[in-house]
């Protein structure tokens, strides 16, 4: 059984339109998905197809309207099971330095003190910033936050990642680096991630499966199986059967974001 079914979900938003007048706004629709247990999953779309709805409604941050996800079998709303986000902004608590960053979800499930300092060091040695551990978010680089970020939510150990464009702020070669690293990380503990992207090429790199969502309102496609061999390095991207599914994926892609242009933008 899949850790996570979603099936015939919905979602609608009251927006305001130009005129002013209330509207009904479908995001998803008939939205399908089954998602498995240590699998990296990726969500791929174009922009306002649904993406970040979708995971937030994982997240336990936003509702549906239609249709059941089921967790481990029971549905969502009556499941507790811990959840880990990493957003495209870093969402760092400014106040508090990093080790201490790191601690926040680890205080909230009431570790002891000295356990949650180990813990904290350790996934801070992961993504390279032992060093670090007394600093402020503010006197770290962009990189340097989302490694931060990405550490505080591992450090957690949460069941799912949810990860939503983690990597969209950062320049190409921290970038690169990240999306290695990452992918490192998640050979060791195989966590369950869910990862939006809107980069063909990382979501290929990065994925066992590519779930393709039409423009808005949103569902699920196709599901591309990315059958490369791990682990994956950077010289994957050059191999024949990476660009014979990215120019798939990059077909695909280009029909749905004409489709959301002849809309005129939106509505
Ligand atoms: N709280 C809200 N109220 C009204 N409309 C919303 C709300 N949240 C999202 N929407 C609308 O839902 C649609 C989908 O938004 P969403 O953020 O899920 O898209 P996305 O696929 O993540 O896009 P992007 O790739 O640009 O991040 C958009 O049209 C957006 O305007
Ligand atoms: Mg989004």
């Amino acid at each position: 059984m899949a850790k996570i079914q979603a099936r015939g979900v919905n979602r609608e938003f009251q927006i305001r339109n130009t005129l002013g007048r209330k509207e009904r706004l479908k995001v998803l629709e008939g939205f399908d998905l089954d998602i498995n247990e240590g699998e990296f999953l990726s969500l791929l779309g174009p922009s306002g197809c649904g993406k970040s709805t979708f995971l937030s409604i994982l997240a336990g941050l936003d509702k549906y309207d239609g249709g059941d996800i089921l967790v481990d079998g029971r549905q969502l709303q009556e499941r507790s099971f811990s959840r880990g986000i990493v957003f495209q902004s870093y969402a760092l608590l400014p106040w508090r330095t990093v080790i201490k960053n790191l601690e926040v979800g680890l205080e909230i499930r009431h570790i002891p003190k000295h356990e949650r300092r180990r813990t904290a060091r350790q996934y801070l040695e992961l993504v390279g910033l032992a060093a670090f551990e007394n600093q402020y978010p503010h006197q770290l680089s962009g990189g340097m936050k989302q490694r931060i970020a990405i550490a505080r939510v591992l450090a957690y150990q949460p069941d799912l990642l949810l990860m939503d464009e983690p990597f969209a702020a950062l320049d190409a070669q921290t970038r690169e680096n990240l999306q290695i690293e990452l992918l490192r990380i998640w050979e060791t503990d195989k966590k369950t991630i869910v990862f939006v992207t809107h980069s063909i090429d990382e979501a290929i790199l990065m994925s066992d499966r590519v779930a393709f969502m039409s423009a808005r309102p949103g569902h699920i496609k196709e599901i591309i199986e990315i059958d490369l061999p791990r682990p994956r390095t950077e010289d994957i991207r050059n191999s024949a059967e990476f660009a014979k599914i990215r120019k798939n994926l990059w077909g695909m892609l280009q029909d749905e974001v004409l489709k959301v242009q002849s809309y005129g933008g939106y509505l």
